[in-house]
């Protein structure tokens, strides 16, 4: 069984995904032992309840300083001894200890199609407001591993979606949340569970099933 810990921040859909496909039994072998969230008023939090998975906020407003917040976050993570570390919209830049200690077992969602409108800065709807300037026909999602970079790690799955004539950023990121990104991330999960994902020479791959 692929024990997880999902890191939150905001509205939860992702997370939502993921539990929804362990329960109609899509994603096999896996079970989520952990929700987290720097903000205690994430929906995400209320979610996790609402499936009765334990869930905890660890904000770095109840720490002295930064080193506090993330020996905490760390400590909570190891206490849960999970196999599996999914970033699901989590807005906090991952301390390198907790890189370094599961390294290749941090995943993370990026709504475009990595290398575009990914690295500093490129978050929420920023990421669809470039896109949308830069006029691309198709945006899309990633998952990959999380390294010390910012978006920089080993790709997982991609997922492409149609860029739209009269899209906002609003209707791009609804239109990539829903045709790629509920969809992949569980995909991942279950291809991790099943041993079917390795990584060489910074390249990830996916055996067939
Ligand atoms: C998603 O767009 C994801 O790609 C990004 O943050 C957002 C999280 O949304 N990393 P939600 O909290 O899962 O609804």
């Amino acid at each position: 069984m692929l024990k997880i810990a999902v890191l939150v921040s905001g509205s939860g859909t992702n997370l939502q995904a993921i539990i929804d496909r362990i329960e109609d039994g899509t994603v096999k072998n896996a079970a989520i032992q952990i929700v987290i969230s720097n903000n205690p008023k994430a929906y995400a939090l209320e979610r996790a309840r609402q499936h009765d998975i334990k869930a905890v906020c660890i904000s770095p407003k109840q720490f002295e300083s930064r080193d506090a917040f993330n020996h905490a976050l760390l400590d909570e993570i190891d206490r849960a001894n999970v196999d599996l570390i999914v970033l699901a919209g989590f807005m906090v830049v991952v301390p390198a200890m907790i890189i370094e200690k599961y390294r290749n077992k941090i995943i993370n969602i990026h709504p475009s199609l990595i290398p575009s409108f990914c690295g500093q800065g490129y978050y929420g709807l920023h990421v669809h407001e470039a896109a949308l300037k830069k006029g691309v026909k198709v945006s899309g999602a990633t998952v990959h591993f999380v390294d010390e970079g910012t978006d920089t790690g080993p790709i997982i799955m991609q997922k492409a979606v149609e860029v739209k004539n009269d899209d906002t950023p609003q209707t791009l990121q609804r239109r990539i949340m829903e045709q790629a990104e509920w969809i992949i991330m569980p995909k991942v999960i279950d291809a991790i569970a099943a041993g079917r994902v390795s990584v060489k020479d910074g390249i990830a791959k996916i055996e067939e099933e």
